[in-house]
């Protein structure tokens, strides 16, 4: 018996993903919520998946200041790839579309000090019909380490779901061996019933869960009611493995720049990778902001690593709180549609906080910060119409804040 568990043991570690990365939640950009499979290149230049879209979003990522606040993975999502294989049996990406190869996309990345985030999938084919890994797992990631490749989102179609609990870890464990230290983005649960987290978290460094995220309110607010039914996700995330909502949808056109920050506020709540895709050459700069908002940033990549919630749902508003290493982020979310700005008065225990005195900053709007002391009855602020007012609630108390407005923006 005693042989069995040392086994068992010994088997386990060796299978487990322990590469090192994704301390914090992984950070950068991806084709696919913006441009799909978009892969005609006479029509649509500007859009299309190809060298040129990569290379010009990857001087983006610079000049425009995103690598410096945090956005360093640049990901070509599905339909890069030539239908078939060489005859090598290796994966070629699109002759006209790439025509210097993945090995310059890497290489062009990296002399930039971004990182190649590339998508592929455990099955025969991508759920848009390219060649997939199944029965080549070794040839190409052999490959993606000739590419200098980063990142590996392995998503699961046109694979039998049962096979995915032996398969995923196995593919983790090549990667491993590979001796190139690879993020790995399993999309395993997403495809199943019952996921079985405990292995997710133990061989992945993020995994999606549900659905796919679509260009609307609606389908926000929907992954939002998802992750709040399931609030037991939380434990499974922490640094090196973390619960993926799908990307932002930031920028594009289906959100209001209100609905945007419920977006990124709720998503840094969530300990969430923060994966714009959006046109960056045409972004308009009230998006821009948000995306680059270094205190919300802050909150999403705080190294504790630990996965918040939503704790209160009344009238359609919602609070959504995360502890951090020095405090608490304390999102209000306002779903209504009636009008006016709504008034929320809401207690400690409402926030899920606990009774102390807090120096208070909202991290949107800079509101002149506040202290709350233990004492107070209630924290009262005021939300938009589906948006969000998203605070930090510091332990300690500040008696120069009383003073002047100048002194208050001098303590930032
Ligand atoms: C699935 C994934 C998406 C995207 C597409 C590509 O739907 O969930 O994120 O990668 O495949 O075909």
């Amino acid at each position: 018996m005693k042989y069995v568990v040392v086994f068992y043991v010994m088997v386990g570690s060796v299978l487990a993903l322990d590469n090192g990365l994704a301390l914090t939640p992984p950070m950068g950009w991806l084709t696919w919520q913006r441009f799909r499979c978009i892969t005609d290149c006479k029509k649509y230049p500007d859009e299309c998946i190809s060298e040129t879209l990569i290379k010009r979003t990857a001087d983006k990522m610079i000049s425009d200041g995103y690598l410096a606040a945090g956005y360093n993975y640049v990901g070509i999502d599905d339909c890069w790839m030539e239908h078939d294989r060489d005859q090598e049996g290796r994966l070629v990406a699109n002759g006209t579309r790439f025509p210097n190869g993945m090995k310059h996309i890497g290489d062009y990345l990296h002399n930039k000090g971004l990182k190649f985030f590339l998508y592929q999938d455990y099955g025969n084919k991508t759920c848009a019909g390219y060649p997939g890994v199944l029965g080549h797992e070794k040839t190409d990631i052999d490959s993606f380490v000739s590419w200098g490749v980063d990142y590996i989102k392995l998503d699961g179609c046109n694979v039998e779901v049962s096979k995915m609990d032996s398969g995923y870890p196995e593919f983790g464990k090549m990667m491993n061996e590979s001796g190139r230290p690879m993020v790995y983005s399993c999309s395993w649960p997403a495809y199943q019933d019952k996921p079985d987290y405990e292995s997710i978290q133990e061989h992945c460094n993020l995994w999606r869960n549900a659905d796919d995220i679509q260009d609307s309110w609606s389908s926000l607010t929907s992954i939002m009611d998802w992750f709040a039914a399931r609030p037991e996700l939380a434990s499974y995330a922490g640094p090196g493995h973390w619960n993926d909502p799908d990307m932002l949808l930031i920028g594009n056109f289906g959100l209001s720049v209100d609905q945007a920050r419920v977006q990124m506020a709720v998503w840094s709540v969530l300990a969430a990778p923060l994966m714009m895709s959006v046109d960056l050459d045409t972004i308009r700069d009230e998006f821009k902001q948000i995306l680059l908002n270094s205190k919300v940033i802050e909150v999403d990549q705080d190294e504790l690593g630990k996965q918040g919630m939503r704790v209160w749902n009344k009238s359609k508003c919602e609070i959504w709180t995360r502890e951090l290493s020095a405090g608490f982020a304390v999102a209000f979310v306002s779903r209504r549609d009636d009008g006016a700005p709504y008034t929320l008065r809401v207690t400690f225990e409402d926030m899920k906080i606990p009774k102390q005195n807090y120096i208070v900053q909202e991290l949107f709007d800079q509101e002149n910060i506040r202290n709350i002391r233990s004492d107070d009855e209630r924290f009262e602020t005021r939300v938009n119409p589906s948006g969000v007012k998203f605070y930090k609630f510091v332990p300690g108390q500040n008696n120069e804040i009383k003073r002047s407005a100048e002194v208050i923006y001098f303590l930032e």
